[in-house]
């Protein structure tokens, strides 16, 4: 290699692309943070320092790189809706293509949309070994748009097209490599490695244009891309970004390029003109924005956490633990009995090495995870815990009593949090003597898996707190969201009126299959009587089978349990597939009866009012009140915490969509069956008098 030439700046100071020569090696770096978006300006830079290369008898090879933490990330999100700006991204990868010296993408961090596609444009790709490079457009109800789907099939194989761009999951520079997305993967500094291959491939020609190349998608089975369909089938329900991503992987196989570019523009513009992207891309910035804390004071430094104690080893307690031993933070886990002790930390040994089984984690990582679990039963251990997490009983009584305990033996300053899913977190702050470390760490059930968080703030809540947990929740891989005090704080909250109105829809004539279907048909997994047998219908049964005083005591006191007992709403098979059940029907029924309510035909379009728009008036609520900080937080609960379908945004969103005047007009038309249930929060009514709306 000869020595590096001193760097030479030909764009104006402002632009994010500069360029320096390394003998006859053009580097072209972009500067971009935080994540080198394909902005206008990084575009053009590129465009620029292309044509200065060509331009450059000296010039025989380039090098495209990033400075910062990753190569391109994708287009620049924040530009969409907006008019776009020369030069367009496809432009600009055909540019780097059409090159007449070859040109060497060095991709470290993640090569991302638009970032692979400049990547693929490159003759060449040189990849640090941790690199990891995906399509993940389909997540915004889109696909690559700049020649993607058509590259990346004749680079990598149909096969693995397919997946990248279907499912939006990225690959490790193994696999990239393997499937010949990648050149070469390199350990230490990229950049003179990608410098070392620019020098050997100078000279040689043809250029390996991507769009040129026939060997990998020649001869494709054409029952691979309805196969995948299928397999996915499942996984893209009520999705369209998915099947239109397979659409065009499949005219790749079946036009040339030059008309499969076209085709793939097509499909770009109609995804990115409808609803579905326009809500999977606010729900990109909506889960970003959730983790800002408003009035926070400007200096709040969080609080280290080096280790955690968890009271209660059940399936919260477990799995909670989990998250923070997966994320290498040693967990104290405290339990009354042995034997409840070791039942606890067996079904988290279970449930890592059922992770080992599928190939999720190595025998290793099983080890060192639990490695990190310190299980006892004396609560004195807990003493040096930077936070302690309780999920025990949700009673008050019970967790007054266990934060006692821990007010005796929790170090200053250690963080105080209850994982309770509806109790007055400021009532058991007010009980110790210390409420401002006090705080509500919400999991979601399975807690290692789920991914929504909400982090309650007590009216008396430390800044360094609560900041503190949300870092923190981050840090385990959570998408922590800030709620208020209030009975269910977002999410359950906004459950409540949706389970009254869906009981009462029972009594009054449809059946616990309508309302689910409705649910499923709207795009949640399941709907709230499949829900309520996943959970366990006896969740908060007061337990006395002589007291019936309505469906669920019913059911609960004949043993109607719900999955686990092998009936519930509905009658399950040995294979656990739900049928509708006459015994259930007969109990509705006999309950309208004599209870004196008249049965009638009730619509899918009633259903979708007293369920679904009654949430949106509660979440207006919650808002109004302050409980959640912003309309896209509420979206974020639902998301991540009981399935609500991202194409359409979250209840907030969906309900802008649907128009506010709408919900409100349908909300009237129920408000006389739903009383004295239902109320009309003042914030939607003004907002739709308005003609305002929550999130746009
Ligand atoms: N455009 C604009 N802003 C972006 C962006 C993008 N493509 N990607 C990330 N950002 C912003 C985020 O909004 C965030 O901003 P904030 O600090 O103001 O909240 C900031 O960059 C940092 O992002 P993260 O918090 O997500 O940082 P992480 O380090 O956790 O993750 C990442 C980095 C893996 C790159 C992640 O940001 C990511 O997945 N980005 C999106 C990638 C993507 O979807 N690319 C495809 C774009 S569409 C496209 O390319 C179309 C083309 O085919 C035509």
């Amino acid at each position: 290699m000869t020595s590096e030439a001193s760097s030479v700046l030909d764009k104006p100071a402002t632009s994010p692309i500069s360029t320096r020569r390394h003998g006859d090696v053009l580097i072209i770096l972009s500067n971009n943070p935080p994540v080198n978006a394909l902005s206008a300006a990084v575009r053009l830079g590129l465009v620029d320092a292309i044509a200065q290369a060509e331009a450059d008898d000296g010039v025989n090879a380039l090098v495209i790189a990033c400075e910062g933490q990753t190569f391109f990330a994708g287009a620049d999100i924040t530009e969409f809706g907006k008019p776009p700006q020369q030069p367009w991204l496809p432009a600009v990868v055909d540019r780097i293509e059409n090159c007449s010296k070859p040109v060497v993408a060095a991709i470290h961090g993640t090569a991302l949309g638009g970032g692979l596609e400049v990547a693929l444009g490159c003759h060449y790709r040189v990849a640090d070994k941790s690199a990891r490079l995906g399509t993940p457009e389909v997540k915004l109800g889109l696909l690559p748009g700049a020649g993607g789907t058509q590259r990346l099939p004749r680079v990598a194989g149909v096969r693995k097209a397919l997946e990248m761009t279907a499912t939006g999951s990225p690959i490790g520079a193994k696999e990239a490599f393997d499937c010949g997305l990648v050149d070469r993967i390199v350990e230490g500094d990229l950049v003179p490695h990608a410098v070392a291959f620019a020098e050997e491939v100078r000279d040689v020609r043809p250029l390996a244009k991507s769009s040129e190349r026939q060997d990998r998608i020649a001869d494709v089975d054409p029952s691979v891309f309805d196969d995948f369909r299928k397999e996915n089938a499942k996984r893209f329900r009520g999705f369209e970004a998915p099947l239109r991503n397979i659409e065009a992987v499949k005219i790749a196989t079946e036009k040339p390029y030059s008309e499969g570019v076209i085709e793939e523009r097509k499909l770009f513009m109609e995804l990115m003109g409808g609803e579905q992207s326009a809500a999977q891309r606010y729900f990109f910035f909506a889960e970003r924005k959730a983790n800002k804390i408003e009035g926070l004071p400007e200096n709040t430094e969080p609080r280290p956490v080096r280790k955690v104690g968890v009271i209660g080893a059940g399936t919260m307690g477990g799995g909670i633990s989990m998250n923070f031993l997966s994320a290498g933070i040693p967990v104290t886990i405290v339990e009354m009995g042995q034997e409840a002790l070791d039942r606890g930390t067996g079904v988290m040994r279970r449930n890592y090495e059922a992770s080992a089984a599928k190939g999720k984690l190595t025998a290793q990582q099983v080890e060192q995870a639990m490695g990190y679990l310190q299980p006892t039963l004396d609560f004195a251990e807990l003493a040096d815990c930077d936070l302690i997490v309780e999920a025990v009983y949700e009673n008050m009584d019970v967790k007054k009593e266990v934060f006692g305990r821990i007010d005796k033996i929790a170090r200053p300053g250690a963080i105080l949090a209850s994982n309770t899913s509806y109790l007055d977190i400021d009532e058991i702050a007010a009980s110790i003597s210390r409420p401002e470390d006090v705080l509500g760490m919400h999991f979601f059930s399975p807690a290692n898996i789920m991914k929504l968080l909400e982090v309650v703030r007590g009216a008396k809540t430390a800044s360094d707190a609560l900041l503190t947990a949300m870092q923190l929740g981050k840090k385990i891989g959570k998408v922590p969201v800030v709620a208020g005090v209030c009975h269910g704080f977002i999410g359950n909250r906004m459950l409540m009126p949706r389970q009254i109105e869906a009981t009462k829809l029972l009594l009054e004539g449809a059946s616990p299959e309508q309302i689910d279907r409705v649910h499923v048909e709207f795009g949640m997994p399941m709907g709230p009587f499949r829900m309520a047998d996943l959970a366990g219908v006896d969740i908060g049964w007061h337990r006395d089978p002589n007291r019936i005083e309505n469906v669920r005591d019913a059911l609960c006191a004949i043993d109607r349990w719900g999955q686990k007992k092998g009936a519930g709403f509905y009658d399950y098979d040995e294979k656990r597939r739900p049928s509708p059940s006459p015994v259930v029907q007969h109990i509705i029924e006999d309950f309208a009866a004599r209870q004196g309510v008249e049965r009638r035909e009730i619509s899918d379009g009633e259903i979708v009012e007293r369920t679904l728009y009654t949430m949106v008036n509660e979440g207006a609520k919650i808002l109004e009140e302050g409980i959640a900080q912003r309309a896209s937080d509420v979206d974020v609960v639902w998301v991540y915490g009981y399935g609500w379908p991202v194409y359409r945004g979250g209840p907030m969103f969906w309900a802008d969509s649907v128009g506010l005047q709408t919900i409100v007009d349908g909300l009237k038309r129920q408000e006389e069956r739903m009383k004295p249930d239902f109320s009309f929060s003042k914030l939607l009514l003004d907002k739709a008098e308005n003609g305002e709306s929550f999130t746009r």
